[in-house]
């Protein structure tokens, strides 16, 4: 099916604050986490059936060094990511996670493994 676009500023969560500050994002801005572990983004993504999904996450990273997170689909940790500098707050780039999904409904959660937070994500297609 067609993809489709779930802005971070419309998340079920964003553990911080919602900002347009750096431009370059789609939609009206971006979450931007605390910078702590733990701090996670939670989206809520629909799957036509069960199996396999391909989501792009959209984000920047404007420091040096990358930040690491799990990937949890439904509660249960997916896989670990980690999202690597893009060279400014205002460079976006993608990461594609393959992650296993039910029919219907689906949460997706992002959450950062180290002190850093996460990067600021910007949206998740599936
Ligand atoms: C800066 C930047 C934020 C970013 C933060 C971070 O404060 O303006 O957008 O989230 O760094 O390091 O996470
Ligand atoms: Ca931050």
């Amino acid at each position: 099916g067609a993809t489709v676009r779930h802005e971070a500023e419309n998340a079920v969560v964003c553990d911080g604050q919602v900002e347009s500050e750096h431009a370059g994002f789609s939609g009206s801005g971006y979450c931007n986490t605390d910078n702590s572990s733990g701090t996670a983004v939670q989206f809520t993504l629909q799957a036509a059936e069960a199996g396999t999904a391909t989501v792009e996450v959209r984000y920047a990273n404007g420091t040096s060094a990358a930040r690491p997170a799990d990937v949890a689909v439904n509660g249960s940790t997916a896989q670990s990511t980690s999202f690597e500098a893009t060279g400014a707050w205002t460079n976006w780039a993608t990461k594609t996670l393959t992650v296993p999904v039910n029919a219907g409904s689906n949460s997706l959660r992002l959450t950062a493994t180290a002190s850093a937070g996460l990067p600021n994500v910007d949206y998740a297609d599936i």
